[in-house]
């Protein structure tokens, strides 16, 4: 209750304002200590306590990764850190829109650079080292200014991978002029090339360290076709399926929807879940070795029991953190284990990726899955 009231107190605030305010009552310990809750997911080498993580944009600075263990998340990811500290776009640039549970955001990358994320990331490792039992991701990206993005993805990669349980390329944020450009295969294979590159430079002990591509949902199927094409020829561990959408819906309130940036949040669910859902088959239609870790919209177990429905491992959540507050990775988790009871499964591989749309995944999720259900 005590959460709930905090929450929508901060809420009053200006977003960036607030979003201070959670990341600076984290670091002083002012958050909930919950109980352990384990859904275990396994993928190649990386063993998550639980499939819910935080997904880029929240921590930026990797300033509170241990924090988010008490939250009871099973990873979090860091970022998007970019070589050089960078401001982003002017202020106010990020939006709420209250009554739709969406936010907009034209942050541009405001970070505040390699060297100091790598100071907070030495700290964490020292207690927490590489394949400990909270996953830490990495999220990269290029500087806005730089005259050679591939060579910013190069200097990422070899000075981070040595603190990171997986590597993320984030090709997708809309708000870094030209970055969308990445998807295109010829570009993509660049980017690829410059990230391994890095990689094979690092002080990464084993090399094998799992990169996911995290993808925009505004891109056409035929271009989803050849970025998993591409993926797969890399031997990249798997897509993230979805950063923020340039898209407006019609049915939106209208406060804040003028405003420029993507939009993320309740409304972006039905869009990055058909993705996902689309990924799901041309990956298990070509039996290729291609993980996905669903983002978009969610806010409540039966959306993430969606996602997993629809293809996903791993499951990450940002704007609704904003709306539900910090107990919101243990309403998830807890609700989730209510919903396998209902349906009688024991793992979340059960059902994976057993429908090909979010109708059919929010049905199941509400009305449960039926007994002569055909996979
Ligand atoms: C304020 C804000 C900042 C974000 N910053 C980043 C970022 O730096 N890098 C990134 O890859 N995604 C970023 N995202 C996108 C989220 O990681 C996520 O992909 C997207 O918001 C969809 O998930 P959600 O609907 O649960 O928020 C940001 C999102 C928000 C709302």
């Amino acid at each position: 209750m005590i959460w709930k009231f905090i929450t929508f107190f901060v809420r009053k605030l200006e977003p960036e304002i607030a979003h201070q305010i959670s990341l600076i009552a984290l670091k002083l310990g002012l958050h909930p200590r919950l109980k352990r809750i384990e859904i275990p997911v396994k993928i190649n080498n990386l063993h998550f306590i639980n499939f819910l993580g935080v997904a880029a944009g929240f921590d930026k600075n990797a300033q509170v990764i241990e924090k988010i263990h008490h939250l009871n998340f099973g990873l979090t990811e860091v970022g998007t850190i970019t070589p050089l500290p960078q401001y982003g776009n002017p202020k106010p640039r990020v939006f709420r829109l209250e009554k739709d549970q969406a936010i907009i955001n034209r942050n541009g990358f405001n970070n505040l650079g390699m060297a100091q994320a790598i100071i907070k990331l030495k700290h964490y490792r020292k207690k927490f080292p590489v394949g400990s039992d909270f996953v830490l991701g990495i999220n990269i990206g290029p500087n806005k200014d730089s005259n050679d993005r591939f060579k910013d993805y190069e200097i990422l990669s070899k000075d981070l991978s040595e603190f990171a349980d997986y590597l993320t390329i984030n090709i997708s944020s809309p708000n870094t002029p030209n970055l969308r450009d990445f998807h295109e295969t010829e570009n993509l294979e660049k980017v690829l090339t410059s990230v391994k590159n890095g990689i094979a430079e690092s002080k990464k002990l084993e090399l094998h360290l799992p990169i996911f591509l995290k993808i925009s949902p505004d891109i056409t199927e035929n271009n989803l076709n050849l970025i998993i094409e591409t993926a797969n020829k890399n031997n990249i561990a798997g897509l993230i399926i979805s950063n923020t959408t340039v898209d407006r819906y019609k049915d939106l309130h209208p406060d804040n929807l003028h405003e420029e940036g993507g939009l993320s949040g309740k409304p972006l669910f039905t869009k990055s879940t058909t993705f996902l859902a689309l990924a799901n088959k041309i990956i298990k239609h070509k039996k290729y070795n291609l993980y996905l870790i669903a983002a978009g919209g969610v806010l409540d177990a039966k959306s993430a029991y969606a996602k997993i429905l629809c293809g996903a491992h791993i499951v990450q959540l940002y704007s609704s953190m904003t709306f539900v507050g910090p107990l919101i990775a243990d309403n998830i988790l807890k609700g989730l284990q209510q919903l396998m009871n209902r349906d009688k499964i024991s793992s979340i591989n059960d059902v994976r990726g057993i429908v090909d749309n979010p109708e059919a995944a929010m049905k199941i999720a509400n009305d449960g899955i039926i007994d002569n259900f055909q996979t």
